[in-house]
This record gives C-alpha cells, sequence and structure tokens, in this order.
C-alpha cells in the first residue's frame, strides 16, 4: 500500500503535536479530537483487516495460502541479513537468539537454519496458532537438514505489542511486514504499531539488531520511528536499503540499532 508522503508527515507531525499537548495538560477535548484525525487520515477501513487475529486465523486456515512469503520471499530476506547474522558470531556465547515477531508462515527461519553454520535459536512468535504449527511442522521435518546441529525452533503463541519475553534476550529481533500489519488498525494504528517497536527494542539485546521490512515509504518510516525514540527516550540508529519494487511498490530493509552498544 502507498501512503502519500504528505500524508505520513501530517501524520507523524501531529502525532508529536497530540504528545506535546499532552505533556503540557493542555485542553483535553482539543487532545481528543487531534488524535482522532490523525488516525482518520492515516487509515484506510480496507486494510484495517490486516491488524485483526480473526483475519489471520480465516486466511492461515486455507491451505491456498500454505508457505506464503509477506512482501519478500525468504532467500532474499536472508541475503539481507547474513552479513548481520555473521558479524554478531563472535558476541554470541552459545547460539544466535533470534525473534520473528508475527512469523506467518514465512520460510525465512527455514532459509536460515539451513544455511548457518552458528546455532541459532529460532523463536517464532504470532497471535495466529495457525502459524505457529505451520512452523513447527516447517521446522521440525528441516531435522538433519539444520546446518548446525545445536539450532533449534521455539513456538510462541503472543502478541508483539506485549512479548512475553524478559529484556536484553535476543541477537536479532525480525519484523517482516508486522507493524505494517498493526499499524493498519483503525483507530489505534499508531499507538500499536509503537508498542510493538518498543516491545522489540526492550527484548533486544544492547549489541543487538532490530530488523523491519516493510512497503511503507522510507522517509514516513523513519519518520515514525524518530518520533517513537524521541517521545519514549530512546537512543537508536536507524538505517535503511531498497530490497526490490514490484509493479511500483518499494520494499525497504530497516536495521535499527543501539547508538551506544555495551
Ligand atoms: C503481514 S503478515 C507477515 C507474516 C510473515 N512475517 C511474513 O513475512 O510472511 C503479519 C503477521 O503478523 C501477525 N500479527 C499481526 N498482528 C499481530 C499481533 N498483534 N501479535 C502477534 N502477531 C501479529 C499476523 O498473524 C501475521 O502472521
Amino acid at each position: 500500500m502507498l501512503i502519500p508522503v504528505s500524508r505520513c508527515l501530517r501524520t507523524v507531525k501531529a502525532l508529536e503535536y497530540a504528545k506535546q499537548m499532552k505533556a503540557n495538560k493542555q485542553n483535553e477535548v482539543t487532545k481528543r479530537a487531534v488524535i482522532a484525525s490523525v488516525n482518520t487520515r492515516s487509515l484506510t477501513n480496507k486494510w484495517s483487516d490486516l491488524s485483526s487475529k480473526l483475519f489471520w486465523e480465516k486466511r492461515y486456515a486455507n491451505s491456498m495460502h500454505a508457505d506464503f512469503d509477506w512482501l519478500v520471499d525468504g532467500d532474499t530476506i536472508v541475503s539481507h541479513i547474513w552479513q548481520e547474522i555473521q558479524s554478531m558470531k563472535h558476541i554470541s556465547k552459545s547460539h544466535l537468539d533470534i525473534l520473528d515477531l508475527g512469523c506467518g508462515f514465512s520460510n525465512v527461519s527455514k532459509r536460515l537454519l539451513q544455511l548457518s553454520d552458528e546455532p541459532i535459536h529460532y523463536v517464532c512468535l504470532d497471535f495466529a496458532s495457525e502459524a505457529l504449527a505451520f512452523q513447527k511442522q516447517s521446522l521440525t521435518s528441516l531435522g538433519l537438514g539444520c546446518n548446525h546441529r545445536n539450532s533449534f525452533g521455539s513456538f510462541i503463541v503472543g502478541d508483539c505489542r506485549h512479548l512475553p519475553f524478559k529484556k536484553n534476550t535476543f541477537d536479532v529481533v525480525l519484523d517482516k511486514g508486522t507493524t505494517d500489519s498493526v499499524m493498519k488498525h483503525k483507530t489505534d494504528g499508531l499507538k500499536f504499531a509503537e508498542s510493538t517497536v518498543i516491545e522489540g527494542l526492550r527484548a533486544l539485546k544492547h549489541s543487538g539488531i532490530l530488523v523491519q521490512i516493510t512497503d511503507e515509504e522510507p522517509d514516513c518510516r523513519s519518520l515514525f520511528l524518530e518520533s517513537v525514540f524521541r517521545n519514549n527516550g530512546m537512543q537508536f540508529d536507524i538505517k535503511y536499503r531498497f530490497v526490490c519494487d514490484d509493479f511500483g511498490i518499494e520494499k525497504n530493509i530497516f536495521f535499527i540499532r543501539n547508538k551506544k552498544p555495551s
């Protein structure tokens, strides 16, 4: 989905304005009106289903959607994150901990375990249990096909806005299209997207990296991330690069790291 840059800029600016007003304890009624106008402008009814658990459960119950990677195929994503994974070898003591936030039916998990000669604990999380059943079957069938015999997977039904993990747990948190999805909620999209980013970063080790793959316009995503960091007193560095373009819709990969890794 393409959102005009001007609208994204307006959205982020209006969101900041609303937060500022909260801080200043200004008129409560006006503040609600600003937030409501942000949400109606930034979201469309057509796409709001993407934030709904029922939508995904129904979609995954239909076998036609099995083995479907959202936005970009697993091999392409692995080629983009491979260098990051390699550079983390010296940091991990026994294995790399990777969290796939809203894993769906993506095969990034399988491709990575097939390729990595470093042991990986790959944690799949989704609120749709069908996605986890798929991932469990896919990684179990991999069996000896894992490149490292100590690699293994875990499968957790959970909500990406309230992660069931301690802080400082993962070397890599992968978010392929999931922030995009929660952002589509009709009334609370920006709030849910902010919670997803904050939770992903909380679960990340200081030296870790949050990877987001999105079809949102990159200036727009950068502004959103910067406003989340500013509003929450966080210091993270944002870099992104172009991945591909399908029918005029650009897919980009974002790398978000601590500015001062300890
Ligand atoms: C756009 S799909 C991406 C799936 C997968 N990452 C891929 O690349 O194919 C978004 C996924 O996030 C999951 N999801 C959406 N909102 C969620 C939430 N609040 N908590 C956990 N999972 C969620 C959906 O069930 C779906 O599998």
